[in-house]
């Protein structure tokens, strides 16, 4: 075990640093959004299989070896598997991955903030539903409050992330967590109240399979690696900060369990309003920042409950960018020697950096298209939610089902699985299930059958 090396001290701070990094822009931002573009039902359908039958299984699986090796993303896999092995080359991915996303994360986290800063100062008081779209125009288009916005939030995450692993990222999430849940609950309790709550359901629930198609699965498969924050590598070193005790399959199952529960709710949350409202629920990724303010109006003491919502929302996104921001600086501590602060400073401003095309993209940049018709930030989003994190988790599956040379006797142990049977299921599911699911949708995608 590298020297020093700090732990969670807690079962509980562990759950709740895991649980915030999945939960967070993925769940109320983003699901909602390509839910409602991918016509609704059969995308939730494919993307809860993806949860249960993929999703799960590879979290428990980066868990194991994270804990098995007390090791980074890449430490790991050169300590489990050897320094020249090209395992390694998955490590290296995980570690891309979560430096890219924490670039372009931060530049949908700084909406939130800046919505944050709205609501205090009254400018979203009493707007109409059409009002309400053209201010979330009017941020995107105005590139000096975006990028301000992302330096913000890129600050706040260098400065937990700085704190390490108990004082800042466990302390945190702790309070953070707990929070945005119960709000959400009084929202989506709210909704199902609201007058569009039958579409909402379905529309959510009721599968129109005539909206099926290959890009679609894979929008779904890749929306349930990116929620449950697989393939970059995050839950490999998060594991590696634990002790040998905490059952890591009782937990994995809790913390997929309320990160599908928070997006569902966010679902029901702003359906109704999109539907009662006249929205389009297509709209794209201004969906919550165009819907919520418009149920928040209504509400009893909406602006107070509003102000909430954005502060927590933009907390759900710092518990995940800090997960993402630890992964390279655990590689640069762990494995280079950097102190934690010059670790943290240069990928900070690296990320920073990084992240401006993508908050271009909106405005000055939105003609400049990469591949296809996607601008700089579509194209990393791209990259990184269908691509590069199946691809991690594909490989994390076939590495720990095949190639991790433990015994079954120590993977259990390391998954402290309570019953055999439970092991048995993660076995067949990490070995056959997930590698042939992932590997059959991305061959359909490259159109090979
Ligand atoms: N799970 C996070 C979310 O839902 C995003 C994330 C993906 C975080 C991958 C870390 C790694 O917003």
């Amino acid at each position: 075990m590298p020297p020093c090396r700090s732990h969670w001290s807690s079962r509980l701070g562990f759950v709740m640093a895991a649980a915030g990094s999945a939960v967070g822009l993925g769940n109320i931002w983003k699901f909602p959004y390509v839910a409602g573009q991918n016509g609704g039902g059969a995308f939730v359908l494919i993307y809860l299989a993806a949860i249960v039958l993929v999703g799960i299984p590879i979290m428990m699986a980066e868990f194991l070896l994270g804990r098995a090796s007390q090791r980074d993303a890449i430490g790991t896999f050169r300590h489990l598997s050897g320094r020249r092995s090209l395992w390694c080359l998955v490590g290296w991915a995980g570690v891309g991955a979560a430096f890219i996303l924490f670039s372009f994360y931060a530049v949908v986290a700084g909406w939130s903030l800046d919505y944050l800063f709205k609501t205090l100062s009254g400018q979203l008081d009493g707007c109409s539903p059409q009002q309400i779209t053209q201010t979330f125009r009017g941020l995107l288009a105005s590139p000096g409050q975006m990028i301000g916005w992302q330096a913000v939030f890129v600050t706040l995450a260098a400065a937990i992330v700085f704190r390490g692993v108990r004082g800042g990222i466990e302390r945190c999430n702790k309070i953070l967590m707990p929070g945005l849940f119960l709000l959400l609950l009084y929202l989506f309790v709210h909704g199902l109240l609201s007058g569009g709550a039958s579409r909402a359901v379905h529309f959510l629930f009721f599968p129109d399979f005539s909206r099926l198609t290959p890009q679609m699965v894979l929008e779904a498969v890749g929306h349930a690696f990116f929620t449950l924050s697989l393939g970059a590598g995050v839950m490999i070193t998060y594991g590696s900060y634990l002790d040998e005790k905490a059952d890591l399959f009782n937990l994995t199952l809790k913390i997929s369990l309320l990160d599908t529960l928070v997006a569902l709710m966010a679902g029901l949350a702003i359906f109704p309003v999109v539907f009662s409202a006249g929205l389009d629920p297509a709209a794209g990724p201004g969906l919550v920042f165009q819907t919520l303010p418009v149920v928040f109006g209504t509400l009893p003491m909406g602006r107070l409950l509003m102000l909430f919502f954005f502060l927590l929302l933009a907390f759900a996104a710092l518990s995940s960018a800090i997960s993402m921001l630890e992964v390279p600086v655990a590689w640069l501590v762990d494995e280079k020697q950097w102190s934690r602060r010059k670790a943290t400073t240069s990928l900070t401003v690296a990320a920073f950096i990084l992240g401006l095309p993508s908050a271009l993209s909106f405005n000055r940049l939105s003609a400049w298209t990469i591949v296809g018709n996607l601008t700089f930030f579509d194209f990393c989003d791209k990259l990184i939610s269908s691509w590069m994190l199946p691809l991690g988790g594909l490989a994390v599956a076939v590495y720990c089902g095949w190639f991790f040379r433990a015994s079954h006797q120590a993977k259990k142990a390391l998954l402290c699985a309570s019953s055999d049977r439970a092991f048995d299921y993660w076995s067949l599911l990490i070995r056959y299930v997930a590698p042939v699911a992932v590997a059959l949708v991305f061959i359909h995608q490259i159109g090979l059958f």
